[in-house]
């Protein structure tokens, strides 16, 4: 299993001063590109989330790169697809909040009839950084009255502390820190 991680971290591309000055991009991409390891990398995130043996109605993804892991994992789950998207991207009822991020701010929203109350959600993404995403994903779901089984992540930045601004349990296949 640490071999299959390792693989993972292998592809994970590391671009300095992207999108500005000062900041170290993690390209995740590089492992879409091969098929083998993106396929152990969602083997090793369904496998994780199988192991907490709860029960599991939804996995919820973010924008925009939540939504290549989240509809994977939850086709291997076997459970509901629901994405929070920026702001002014669903029809219909939808419920809003406004985070900030690394770089800049922005609105997430949800569809109201997406998920019923009490429902058992995974929420997934590509990346913790300061925790300001998934922390304004976690109230949205919250508002929705649904259950954070646990915050799932590819990659985490342990250096921005993300993790304390979250009060549900969050799992990361690959930290990063420094360097
Ligand atoms: C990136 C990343 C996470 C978020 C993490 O997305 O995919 O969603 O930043 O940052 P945080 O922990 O500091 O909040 P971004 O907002 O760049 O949007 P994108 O996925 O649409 O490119």
């Amino acid at each position: 299993k640490a071999e299959r991680i390792e693989r993972v971290r292998s592809l994970i591309t590391s671009i300095e001063g992207f999108p500005k000055p000062g900041i170290t991009f993690r390209d995740i991409f590089p492992v879409m590109r091969d098929p083998a390891v993106f396929a152990d990398c969602m083997a090793l995130l369904t496998e994780h989330v199988r192991d907490l043996k709860q029960p599991i109605d939804a996995v919820v993804g973010l924008d925009a790169r939540g939504f290549i892991f989240g509809i994977v994992l939850a086709q291997q789950l076997g459970v509901s697809f629901v994405p929070i998207r920026k702001a002014g991207k669903l029809p219909g009822e939808t419920i809003q909040v406004s985070y900030t991020l690394e770089y800049g701010s922005a609105t997430f929203e949800v569809q109201k009839d997406a998920l019923q109350a009490a429902q058992k959600v995974i929420i997934i993404d590509d990346l913790l950084a300061t925790g300001g995403t998934m922390a304004a994903a976690c109230k949205l779901i919250k508002q929705l009255e649904c259950d954070i089984v646990e915050c799932v992540v590819v990659i985490e930045l342990t250096d921005l502390k993300g993790r304390d601004k979250l009060t549900d349990k969050i799992f990361s296949l690959t930290t990063y820190s420094g360097e």
